[in-house]
């Protein structure tokens, strides 16, 4: 027999919070029909005790020192969600030290400071479940570490931040300038104030990370992987990627080579038949490749209050599981050692290029002859438009080493006749 009633701390109570609340409240009786325990949340950690709090609160203290949860004896399980990372990581490890399981949605924290934090676990018989901290509601966390376990992964391929997936969207559907759609998406709630996180790929790379990690069984150092945002992403370029048959997307990639493996996050132009080029607005989804599973694709809302909320008590259910059946949680993470990275500069990549130039004769040939002498083959090449005498130049390369691809934009820069390296986006495209 479990536990009658296994007790939470819930630190923090915004967004997510308010939905573990609401979750726990409404499919309580559902959740403890499955579990035979009461999950009660005991004690919520704010820091103002006079704003409106979520229904469902009735009854529990609300406290404005986490002291008082981490070190409480009667609290089993500690979920964090109040975000940031200093104080997430104080809080954690005290919860940690003190014997507590640890539910949280925090990708900043555990990409940074994961393997120190999973140790400290493993050193206090406990652990730390982290569904929520990728995709959102998208169960993917758990499919990785176990449905798919029989695998070695050979690629993750994702739309992992719903803000810029949203802004690429209305861009793509309603003509909107990147600045517009930015805006539009703060009006709504889709994207912060200082949405620096998501528009330059940092939420995505934490997110890679935490994703290879457990793909590659691999330590994963933030520096390792590329990474690229959306806001240099123009309207022109979704239009020129529409008539060559691509869709802009800004894909978090995660590539097992044998030389090592390849990280990135870029705005990618994919095929409009890839699945993914039909994940659209504020939707996540996730691709697969396994070499015994083929490929698999998790889709669903990667963010919200609700959704969220599921991936969160859905590890809390698991904890109560632990803790019922008396089961020490295996930390596999606390394994992950490093392994090679392959630099993306020796990484064969397909490239869409848009440059301007005078328009006179002569110009093809330059460009081709200096693709020749780097040894990048070209897939299409052609003249989009000219204003008095600068014509637009647009070509798609075929996959070529990067270094390379590099080493003959620096030497076109310089040819008299150009005026300007407009745009390159990486593209995804198996040939
Ligand atoms: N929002 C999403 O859809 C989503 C999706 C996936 C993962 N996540 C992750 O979930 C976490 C929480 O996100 P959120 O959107 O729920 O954030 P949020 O709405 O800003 O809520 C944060 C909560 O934490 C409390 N808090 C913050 N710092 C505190 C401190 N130092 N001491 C005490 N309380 C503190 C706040 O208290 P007050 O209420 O008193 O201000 C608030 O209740 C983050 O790690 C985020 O990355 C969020």
């Amino acid at each position: 027999m479990g536990k009658e009633i296994i007790n939470i701390g819930l630190l923090g109570c915004g967004n997510v919070g308010s939905g573990v609340v609401n979750i726990l409240s409404n499919n309580g009786a559902e959740i403890e029909g499955k579990i035979k325990t009461s999950l009660k949340i005991k004690k919520v950690l704010v820091r103002s005790l006079d704003k409106e709090r979520p229904a469902g609160l009735e009854g529990v203290q609300l406290v404005t020192d986490a002291q008082e949860i981490i070190t409480d004896p009667d609290i089993q399980i500690v979920v964090e969600v109040i975000g940031g990372v200093d104080r997430a990581k104080e809080f954690i490890k005290g919860a940690l030290k003190n014997g507590k399981y640890v539910v949280t949605a925090n990708k900043d924290l555990l990409a940074q400071h994961g393997r120190e934090l999973f140790q400290l676990a493993q050193e206090n018989g406990v652990s730390i479940f982290y569904e929520a901290s990728v995709g959102g509601g998208i169960p993917i966390i758990r499919p990785l570490k176990h449905c798919l376990a029989a695998n070695k992964i050979l690629k993750i391929m994702g739309i992992i931040n719903g803000t810029t997936n949203y802004i690429l969207t209305q861009m793509t559907t309603l003509e909107m300038s990147y600045a517009d759609a930015l805006k539009e998406a703060q009006e709504k709630g889709f994207a912060e104030q200082d949405p620096s996180s998501d528009v330059l790929g940092k939420d995505a790379a934490y997110k890679l990370a935490i994703l290879a990690s457990l793909a590659f069984n691999a330590s994963i150092e933030m520096d390792s992987i590329y990474t690229e945002g959306i806001d240099k992403v123009t309207l022109r370029d979704i239009r020129y990627a529409e008539e060559l048959g691509y869709k802009l997307k800004l894909l978090a990639i995660g590539d097992r080579e044998e030389e090592g493996i390849v990280l990135r996050v870029h705005p990618t132009l994919i095929p409009q038949n890839h699945p993914l080029a039909a994940v659209n607005y504020e939707f996540n989804a996730i691709f697969f490749e396994g070499d015994a599973v083929g490929e698999i694709m998790l889709y669903g809302r990667g963010a919200g209050q609700m959704p969220t909320g599921s991936a969160v008590v859905a590890d809390i259910i698991e904890v109560a599981r632990l803790i019922n059946h008396q089961v020490d949680s295996d930390i596999m993470e606390v394994e992950f050692a490093p392994k090679p990275i392959k630099p993306l500069s020796s990484y064969k990549s397909k490239f869409y290029l848009r440059l301007k130039a005078i328009d006179q004769p002569g110009v093809f040939a330059n460009l081709s002859s200096i693709f020749g002498e780097e040894k990048v083959s070209l897939d299409m090449i052609i003249q989009k438009r000219k204003v008095e005498d600068t014509a637009e130049i647009v070509l798609v390369t075929h996959h070529i080493v990067e270094e390379n691809f590099f080493k003959a934009i620096e030497k076109i820069e310089a040819l008299p006749a150009i005026k300007e390296i407009s745009q390159i986006i990486r593209v995804e495209n198996k040939e």
